[in-house]
């Protein structure tokens, strides 16, 4: 695991994509991973995978990692999870603010209303349900940091997409004003991952999206990236 103390690292979205790669990697570096998506099956097979490589024991009862299904957009069953993760004794060192959705591609006023508010419900209001219920906590330690997965359509234009546009907009307004609001020792960042094949990408890419990398690609260069985010860099608006 190179130099690294172990850590215990949140992440959202961890059925499929960029969430899954993340956590599987973290754990094979020997952190301990907290995850939630939606998906029960999906979120029941990485658990099984994460405890095959858990050394320390062969049940998945026993296993190092806490992993639930449950829904972003929820703000009480967020709550219910950070209570889970205090009993456990699992308050993330970080947490990164993965799970996201994205519209199919159509111009804005032919987006349904219900499907605009299901990218706005889950990539902004979901990252304050996982911030009011967890920072809380990492202040009361007097450390963490919040990783808020952003895009590079948080910080450009792009046609066809813009519900998935306003909301990664947002999360980069949002990290830099609540990184005003913590205290010394935790930071708040916005963090663009590039661009990798999954299926959001292929959402809006369609059959261009086997041109960029895998998320197992991406997945060394994110951690070593996220495991060395330190106080200073509360704010910033990073890059993978
Ligand atoms: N791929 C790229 O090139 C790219 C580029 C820029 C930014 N990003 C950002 O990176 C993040 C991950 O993207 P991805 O490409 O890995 O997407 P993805 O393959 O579509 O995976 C999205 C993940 O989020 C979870 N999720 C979605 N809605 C949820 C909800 N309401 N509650 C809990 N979990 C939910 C999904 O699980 P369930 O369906 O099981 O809930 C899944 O695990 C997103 O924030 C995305 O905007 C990706």
């Amino acid at each position: 695991m190179g130099a690294t103390v172990p850590k215990t690292v949140m992440i959202t979205g961890v059925s499929r994509g960029l969430g899954r790669a993340l956590a599987l990697e973290l754990a094979r570096q020997g952190h301990t991973v907290v995850g939630l998506a939606r998906s029960q099956e999906k979120v029941q097979a990485l658990m099984a995978e994460l405890s095959q490589g858990d050394s320390a024991s062969s049940s998945s009862t026993s296993s190092r990692h806490l992993l639930k299904h449950l829904d972003v957009r929820s703000d009480s069953s967020m709550k219910e999870f950070a209570k889970l993760v205090v009993e456990e004794r699992k308050i993330p060192d970080i947490i990164v603010n993965n799970a996201g959705t994205i519209n199919k591609n159509n111009k804005l006023w032919a987006v349904p209303a219900e499907e605009f508010d299901m990218v706005i419900d889950t990539n902004i209001k979901g990252i304050a349900n996982v911030i009011r219920h967890f920072l809380p906590l990492m202040i009361e330690k007097k450390h963490g940091i919040i990783v808020n997965m952003s895009s590079g359509w948080g910080r450009s234009a792009a046609a066809e997409v813009t519900p998935y546009c306003a909301s990664k907009w947002a999360i980069e307004g949002l990290s830099k004003s609540a990184a005003k609001e913590l205290p010394p020792g935790l930071a708040i960042v916005a963090l663009s991952p590039g661009v990798v094949n999954t299926d959001m990408l292929v959402s809006c890419f369609g059959s261009n999206a086997t041109l960029y990398q895998s998320p197992e690609a991406w997945a060394p260069k994110a951690a070593m990236m996220i495991l060395n985010l330190t106080p200073e860099d509360n704010g910033a608006s990073l890059t993978v």
